[in-house]
């Protein structure tokens, strides 16, 4: 099953991506990456966005921008890719894991307070699959006990949830470009954002071996490239359409699975515009989804906590563990035709 899309975008838009290439391989220019950045940055709503090689480096480097480090403690969700929590390794503090809610997948606000201790400096918070609920409660708690609130919006980009835009919550935040987001680029990216000045220009030389004046820092190489971000740019100009196109998708399944005993994605809350990055089906037990699974050759994101990971070698926490073992990913992009998207319906109907 195809995942992701691209090839069949490329084969549609030939021109445009032929016509880009022509451009960019006679240019070399580097303000290039400032369009990209102010362009995103308008788009959500923030002061700044600063555009970098991956969103793994975008986590570590919002942590760096809080100060984590050892003998801090970092709060996230138990249920997400392994970069929300392998990042708060990297700046060495501690993952606290937390369980999540089963009707969003993401992380529960009771776990949040049960799990705050003295050391708690920061709480990751991702948006799973491209869905948004409200954080606002969370963002006060946040601000009340002096925790960095940093949004993961790595799956998130397009997505909006009462007008508030994914990518301009909380503290800091940032996104992914990699092959399966809903905008891609064709080495991966990664980009963050904030409403700081001094923050922005701490990560501008965070990405780049610490270089102000002179190199003044300990820095890294995370530079995104000017061809990257050229063809980021010219996909995200398309992000309405694209995100149009997964939507119909997304309504295709929502709309065939109605009958059929899965929880099927479509959230009911009417306030949020939703980017599709996933469309997540449950089933009632790991055996039938294994059969389906199988049957389909689908993807499962994600077959483990992050916890159970022998990285980590932890006691998973229970919602998470129910969600790695009952969830199904089906693939949702702008391509999927709708005797595809029957097709895959049917046999989960015939099998769940
Ligand atoms: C929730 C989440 N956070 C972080 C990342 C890291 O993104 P990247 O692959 O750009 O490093 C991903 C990427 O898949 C993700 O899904």
């Amino acid at each position: 099953m195809n995942y992701e899309g691209w090839d069949q975008d490329y084969l549609k838009n030939k021109e445009l991506y032929q016509n880009l290439f022509d451009k960019v391989m006679q240019e070399d220019n580097e303000k290039n990456i400032e369009f990209l950045e102010k362009k995103i940055a308008k788009y959500v709503g923030r002061e700044h966005a600063v555009a970098i090689n991956s969103a793994t480096d975008a986590l570590f480097f919002s942590l760096k921008c809080f100060n984590v480090s050892a003998g801090d403690e970092v709060l996230v969700s138990d249920f997400s890719w392994i970069s929300s929590a392998s990042c708060i390794l990297m700046a060495r503090a501690t993952p606290v894991f937390c369980d999540i809610d089963l009707d969003s997948y993401h992380i529960s606000f009771d776990e949040i307070k049960k799990k705050t201790t003295s050391k708690t400096k920061a709480l990751i918070y991702t948006h799973l699959f491209g869905n948004m609920t409200e954080t606002k409660e969370i963002e006060k708690y946040c601000k009340e006990n002096n925790i960095a609130f940093i949004e993961d919006a790595a799956q998130s980009l397009g997505s909006i949830y009462k007008s508030r835009y994914a990518g301009s919550i909380g503290d800091i935040s940032s996104f992914s470009f990699n092959s399966n987001k809903v905008i891609s680029g064709l080495s991966g990216g990664g980009m963050v954002l904030t409403n700081v000045k001094i923050i922005a220009d701490y990560l501008r030389k965070l990405r780049r071996h610490g270089k102000g004046n002179d190199h003044e820092m300990l820095g890294y190489n995370s530079k995104m490239f000017y061809t990257n971000a050229a063809y980021i740019e010219m996909r995200f100009d398309r992000i309405k359409e694209l995100q149009l196109l997964r939507t119909q998708v997304a309504y295709k399944y929502h709309e065939a699975l109605q009958d059929i005993p899965v929880i099927s994605q479509i959230p009911d809350d009417m306030s949020m515009l939703h980017n599709y990055h996933k469309y997540v089906v449950r089933f009632e037990n790991k055996e039938i989804r294994d059969e389906v699974k199988d049957e389909l050759g689908a993807k499962i994101h994600y077959d483990k906590p992050l916890s159970a990971n022998s990285m980590f070698k932890l006691k998973p926490c229970p919602n998470a563990q129910i969600a790695s073992d009952t969830i199904l990913s089906l693939p949702c992009h702008p391509y999927v035709t709708d005797e595809e998207a029957l097709t895959t319906a049917m046999i989960i109907g015939v099998m769940a």
